[in-house]
């Protein structure tokens, strides 16, 4: 659009640098920055002019990892692409990365002109795609090929849920040589479900029915053998492997142990693993659903791997897996069998302050939650610069976040379409006051004023992490 912006006296921070900098917006992107105070600063005015004196002003959020919809369990996750998009802008994310679904039977390019219709129109920041494969054969290995170049870049494979996303190692292996061919990323959800879904049948046999025994079975153990699978896999398919959600200490073992060897292994967590525990699954009565995903939540002590994963780079980035249901009517369906609660956890809106809460205690430097939330996810699927960091010709996807604003996370206040909030009661230091897409002001001083239909398709470049 035509409105020059101007960002003035803010904290400019980015996962290279903090510069106390004016930031010039132009036609959607970012034009020039200049230092504070300066003559070149000075000089320069604009139709709107935003004071960010003691705030930061760091780049839109990039949440790689999104689940929009999501038809899991008999039921479907409850934000759509319009619900979920606008909560994601009022936790200052301007951009997701959500995955389109192959079913069984079913052709990748049928599933992604589904997820494509699915967000057309309805969208308030911009989005792309991830391409889970469930079926891989022949006619989805050609199809691999086509989405590398249509921007779909990276394909989720499942060693978890036989029956519904499930691959076998031929075809992981298959689709890893693909990927090594065509310049994609395969992301694995690491944990081996055909042994997990022994142990379900025990449980279950056994009466154990309530949301910690979801826990329980799918033991840490089988996250790390999956995560070893897949990395020895990946070496002899020659090709580069990102691990999602990791939840275990003795997976990200695996990953840091492949790296030191220098192999092209990069590792995902997200919050629910940083800040929740096996001690929420086990909450009275039926309260614990409220906590099931996979990989499920840890005991308390995992957090400190995580944490110290992140600042050594053996992870390399936090996104939600945003896949949001219910208490009330979905969560539910699992009241007399763990098993049939769907899996996951809201948390799109609540991603960049809970890692600026980290930033206070301590685990992460200021540039590291910009790094981590914004650069490198953007970088890792093929967005950099124009997405994840402050620069001339980035996107204008700009937040100004107030570091002194104090808030309690909670159902009554977030903006995402259900019924609780996994950090209720959580307090946080720290705000988003005012998002930018594209230069567009989509949240003003803690006003929506954005619309489903701004946002849009991304096409992706491959990774950029890769030669
Ligand atoms: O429990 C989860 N994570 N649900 C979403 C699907 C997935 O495996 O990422
Ligand atoms: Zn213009
Ligand atoms: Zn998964
Ligand atoms: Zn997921």
């Amino acid at each position: 659009s035509g409105t020059r912006t101007l960002i003035r006296g803010g904290l400019v921070v980015t996962a290279a640098d903090e510069t106390h900098a004016d930031v010039l917006i132009e036609h959607g992107r970012i034009a020039a920055l200049a230092a504070h105070g300066t003559a070149v600063a000075e000089s320069w005015t604009a139709e709107r002019v935003i004071d960010a004196a003691n705030k930061y002003v760091i780049p839109g959020g990039v949440d790689a990892h999104t689940h929009m919809e999501l038809p899991f369990g008999g039921t479907a996750a409850s934000d759509t692409f319009e619900t979920g998009t606008r909560a994601a802008a009022w936790g200052g994310t301007t951009t997701i990365v959500d995955f389109a679904v192959q079913s069984v039977g079913q052709s990748p390019r049928h599933g992604l002109d589904t997820w494509y219709a699915k967000a057309d129109g309805n969208c308030a920041i911009d989005y792309a795609f991830h391409m889970i494969l469930s079926d891989v054969d022949e006619r989805s290995l050609a199809a691999m090929d086509r989405l590398v170049e249509e921007g779909v870049t990276s394909f989720k494979l499942f060693m978890a849920y036989p029956g519904v996303f499930y691959s076998d190692d031929g075809q992981i292996l298959r689709a890893m040589q693909r990927a090594s061919d065509n310049g994609g990323l395969i992301m694995m959800h690491a944990e081996n479900g055909i042994a997990i879904d022994v142990l379900v049948e025990q449980a279950l046999a056994a009466g154990r029915t309530d949301p910690r025994y979801h826990g329980e079975v799918r033991r840490a153990l089988l996250e790390a053998e999956a995560t070893h699978r897949a990395i020895q896999l990946a070496r002899v398919a020659g090709s580069p492997l990102y691990v999602v959600h990791v939840s275990a200490a003795e997976a990200l073992a695996e990953i840091t142990a492949a790296r030191a060897k220098g192999l092209p292994v990069f590792g995902e967590t997200c919050p629910q693993y940083l800040f929740l525990s096996t001690d929420n699954l086990a909450e009275p009565g039926f309260e614990g659903a409220k906590y099931v995903c996979s990989t499920p939540l840890r005991p308390g002590e995992h957090q400190a791997a995580l944490w110290r994963g992140l600042r050594t780079d053996d992870l390399q980035v936090v996104s939600t897996d945003h896949c949001p249901f219910c208490f009330s009517g979905q969560k539910e369906l699992g009241r007399n069998d763990f098993s049939k609660i769907p899996n996951g956890l809201p948390g799109v809106e609540n991603r960049m302050d809970l890692l600026h809460q980290a930033v206070l205690d301590g685990h992460l430097t200021r540039r590291r939650w910009i790094d981590i939330a914004c650069a490198t996810p953007a970088r890792m699927f093929g967005l950099y610069p124009k997405k994840g960091t402050i620069a001339p010709g980035a996107d204008a996807d700009v937040v100004i976040y107030d570091p002194h604003a104090e808030q309690t996370l909670s159902a009554a206040t977030h903006h995402m379409n259900v019924d609780y909030n996994p950090y209720e009661g959580t307090r946080i230091t720290g705000q988003v006051e005012t998002v930018l897409s594209r230069g567009e002001v989509v949240i003003d001083r803690r006003t929506y004023t954005g619309r489903a239909g701004h946002g849009q398709y991304l096409p992706r470049g491959t990774c950029q992490y890769l030669g």
